[in-house]
C-alpha cells in the first residue's frame, strides 16, 4: 500500500478511542431501512455483479451462525473481509467486547462509504481496498493480530492468483488460535485456504438467498 493510499486511507477512516463500558455505543445504527439496504446491495451487484456475487445480503440466521464460528467473545481484534452494505458487520459488532475492533475492508467505494455514514461505533474502522493488504491495514492501524477474519468475498469468481494472495495473507494475519470464517454458495474458498491451514469445519447455512456453505479454520501455531 503507497503512502498516499494509506493516507487517504486514514483520512476516509472512521476510528476512534474505544468507549467505556457504561456508555458503548448502540451496535445497531440509526438504521436506513432493510429494503433502502437491499435496494443499495443490488445496486452494488449490477455495478459490479462478479465482485459482489449476490443480488441480496445475507440473512439474519447466517450471520449468527458467523458470530457464533468466529467466537467473538475475547476477541480484541477482528477483521471482517467484503462487508458489503453492512448487515453482517453489525451483527459483529453486536457479539464483540467494548474495548474490542472491528476492521472491515470492503473494495467497493459505495459500499465503504455505506458503512461509513450508516454505522456509528467508534469500534469499527473501514478501509476501501482489497482483503489481499490485510496486513498493510492492520499494520497501518497498529491493530493486534486478529483473533477471527469473518469473509463474505467471492473467491470462486476472482482471478486465482488473487484468490491465492487473499488466502495467504488471511492466515499470515491471523493470531495462533485465531479462526478464518468464510461463507460461500461455492467451495473454491476451501481450495485456497486449507493448503494454509488446514482441514476446515464446513456446514451449510440454509436459511439464506441462495444458502451458502460455512467453512471455518482454525490457526494451530
Ligand atoms: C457477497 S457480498 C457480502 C456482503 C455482506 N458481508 C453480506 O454478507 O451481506 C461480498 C462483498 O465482498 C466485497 N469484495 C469482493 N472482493 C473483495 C476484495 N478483494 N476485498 C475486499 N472486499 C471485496 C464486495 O464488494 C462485496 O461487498
Amino acid at each position: 500500500m503507497s503512502n498516499e493510499h494509506r493516507g487517504a486511507a486514514r483520512a476516509a477512516t472512521t476510528h476512534a478511542a474505544a468507549p467505556r463500558s457504561h456508555d458503548r455505543p448502540p451496535a445497531r445504527p440509526a438504521a436506513p431501512g432493510a429494503w433502502r439496504e437491499r435496494l443499495d446491495f443490488l445496486r452494488g451487484f449490477l455495478a459490479h455483479p462478479q465482485q459482489v456475487g449476490s443480488v441480496i445480503p445475507s440473512s439474519r440466521a447466517l450471520e449468527q451462525r458467523l458470530v457464533r464460528r468466529a467466537r467473538l467473545e475475547d476477541a480484541r481484534c477482528v477483521v471482517e473481509l467484503g462487508p458489503g452494505t453492512g448487515g453482517t458487520t453489525r451483527a459483529l459488532l453486536r457479539a464483540l467486547a467494548p474495548q474490542a475492533q472491528l476492521l472491515a475492508i470492503e473494495l467497493g467505494s459505495d459500499f465503504a462509504a455505506r458503512l461509513r455514514a450508516t454505522i456509528g461505533d467508534p469500534r469499527l474502522i473501514v478501509e476501501t481496498g482489497s482483503a489481499e493488504d490485510i496486513g498493510a491495514y492492520l499494520a497501518a492501524h497498529r491493530l493486534p493480530a486478529p483473533a477471527a477474519i469473518v469473509s463474505g468475498i467471492p473467491f470462486s469468481t476472482m482471478p486465482p492468483a488473487l484468490a491465492d494472495r487473499i488466502a495467504a495473507a488471511v492466515a499470515a494475519a491471523l493470531a495462533p488460535g485465531g479462526r478464518f470464517v468464510a461463507y460461500q454458495v461455492r467451495a473454491a474458498v476451501a481450495g485456497y485456504a486449507t493448503p494454509h491451514l488446514g482441514a476446515p469445519q464446513a456446514e451449510w447455512e440454509w436459511i439464506n438467498i441462495p444458502p451458502v456453505r460455512v467453512f471455518t479454520w482454525t490457526r494451530t501455531a
